[in-house]
């Protein structure tokens, strides 16, 4: 049976990824590609349907981003959402112009459910638009399905033809009934089985690799975060004892995180797989002394990390596989996927490949989102803890000691963060932040304690909402909550006398404070 995909084209839209993921959800595999690709691999790729995105330009300006007609006759359903939906029209003959009123956010729209693409969708349900552009003048062959009071063609549909068009983001979870819409455009005008199953990801995978692997030998970077660890696991019931993991412990880890990975994955662990842990904290704190901006410190970190990775690689000598916990995001952003590129200033790994003997890269994440990773990471049996962890930055808390890191200060932030995780967890609210932690400001300032003066150092809490990380708000969090928080952090943490919490928005702030 052929495997069933459905493409999404990219055309700059902040939603692109979304729109892959929910079409995922329908059971269908999907993936991303630039609108400049070429349409004759479109054809080989023989796509069931094709999804065009939104995107920031104006598609009747010259030097816009914009298709081929000939993707409209190809036989294949098109859906062009937003940006798309207006290129389309545009495209095939249709007038898109300025719209007066701009519409921003949720807003009321009529949908006909005559529409296959809204059977059981409410009449008049609520929508989340982003549009300046509208679209003036259906393409010949078009029909009006959608309506809201600013926008008289909120969706449209050529149906003998199976092109639709929506105004709208039905990716967008606040568009109420989006997912329907999707669902019936992938399902039923694209007629998709729906036959793709996580569940059947790391089984196929492990069957895979194991066939590729044969007897050679493959080696690991385990950072212990949620993709090398899926990684590692997935390729540890592949090929076992072949494959050997090497985590650098650089000394700037969460509270006890390294005994925490060292516990999973080591001798005493589940898995059969040869497990190094190199203890290379001193090796870092030396290189970082007297340090204090914040890119050098980066460098530094990177560096020797590599440095160290690359001496016990020397050790095992030469590898046949080299095994890199790449996920989907990662390639669309380093601009090998879909259009909105932003290639990452912080990788992780960047320079591993260079430093080590070996003949060809398994990246086996390569194709899914995070949410996926953690599926396959649950059915693998890794622990919850690590599946769900948060996402923690290669340099670690390198990055969460403002100035010169010390061992002193790494023990003081590592501490305090470790109470802060535990009162977040203990108030039920660790699942709905994206991302929290302590960090110490190179601040000291005079408190009293007792009947003692003190000079110590102000350790500084965050806790960021966001969707991607590109943008964030500061969370809520109850002032019971933080009371108690910072309580316990004079009280436990020797050298802290203040504790103050961050409210700044990302931009202008970022997630981490250096
Ligand atoms: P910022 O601080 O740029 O963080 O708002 C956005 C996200 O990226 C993580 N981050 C890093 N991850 N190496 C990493 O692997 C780094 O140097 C680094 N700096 C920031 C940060 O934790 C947040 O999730």
């Amino acid at each position: 049976m052929d495997k069933e995909l459905v493409i999404v084209i990219d055309f700059g839209g902040q939603y692109n990824q979304l729109v892959a993921r929910r079409v995922r959800e329908c059971s269908v595999y999907c993936e991303i590609y630039p609108y400049k690709t070429d349409l004759n691999k479109i054809k080989e790729m023989n796509p069931k349907g094709i999804i065009l995105t939104g995107g920031p330009s104006s598609c009747y300006e010259e030097g816009a981003a914009t298709c081929s007609p000939e993707l409209f006759t190809l036989g294949i359903p098109v859906l062009g959402l937003c940006y798309g939906a207006q290129l389309m029209s545009f495209v095939l003959g249709g007038q898109v112009a300025r719209a007066e009123v701009r519409e921003y956010g949720r807003t009321e729209v009529d949908v006909d459910r005559t529409s296959r693409l809204f059977t059981d969708v409410t009449a008049h349900t609520v929508c989340w638009m982003s549009h300046f552009d509208y679209i003036a003048e259906m393409a010949p062959g078009f029909r009006s399905i959608a309506s809201t009071k600013n926008c008289p063609v909120a969706a449209a549909e050529d149906e003998d033809r199976k092109l639709y068009a929506i105004q709208f983001h039905p990716e967008v979870l606040h568009t109420e009934e989006g997912s329907k819409m999707l669902y019936h455009f992938v399902r039923d005008i694209c007629g998709c089985r729906g036959d793709w199953r996580m569940d059947s990801f790391a089984e196929e995978n492990i069957r895979a690799i194991r066939e590729k692997v044969g007897n050679g030998k493959v080696l690991c970077a385990l950072s212990g975060g949620v993709d090398s660890s899926v990684a590692a696991v997935l390729l540890s019931r592949a090929v076992g004892q072949q494959l050997t993991c090497v985590f650098v412990d650089h000394g700037l880890l969460r509270k006890n995180e390294g005994d925490e990975v060292e516990a999973v994955f080591g001798a005493g662990g589940n898995y059969k797989l040869n497990f190094i842990r190199i203890n290379a904290r001193e090796r870092f704190y030396e290189k970082l002394a007297g340090v204090t901006e914040p890119e050098k410190k980066r460098k530094i970190i990177g560096e020797e990390f590599i440095r160290v990775f690359e001496e016990e690689a020397k050790k095992i000598g030469a590898v046949d596989f080299l095994v890199q916990g790449t996920i989907y995001p990662d390639v669309v952003e380093s601009g090998l996927g879909g259009e909105s590129a932003v290639i990452k200033s912080h990788h992780n790994v960047g320079g591993l490949p260079d430093c080590v003997e070996f003949r060809e890269i398994i990246e086996p994440l390569r194709n899914l989102f995070k949410d996926e990773v953690r599926k396959v990471g649950l059915e693998l049996g890794i622990p919850e803890r690590l599946v769900f962890r948060q996402p923690f930055p290669g340099p670690g808390l390198g990055v969460r000691i403002v100035g010169e890191v010390t061992a002193e200060k790494v023990k003081i932030v590592q501490d305090a963060d470790a109470i802060y995780r535990e009162e977040i967890a203990a108030a039920g609210l660790d699942k709905s932040l994206s991302q929290y932690f302590a960090a110490l400001t190179n601040m000291r300032s005079v408190g009293v304690m007792g009947d003692e003066r003190t000079y110590d150092y102000a350790v500084a809490l965050r806790a960021v909402n966001t969707v991607d990380f590109m943008t964030a708000d500061a969370a809520e969090i109850p002032w019971e909550v933080l009371k108690k928080i910072t309580g316990r952090i004079i009280n436990e943490v020797r050298h802290v006398n203040r504790v103050m919490y961050d409210i700044t928005s990302k931009p202008p702030g970022t997630i981490e404070f250096e």
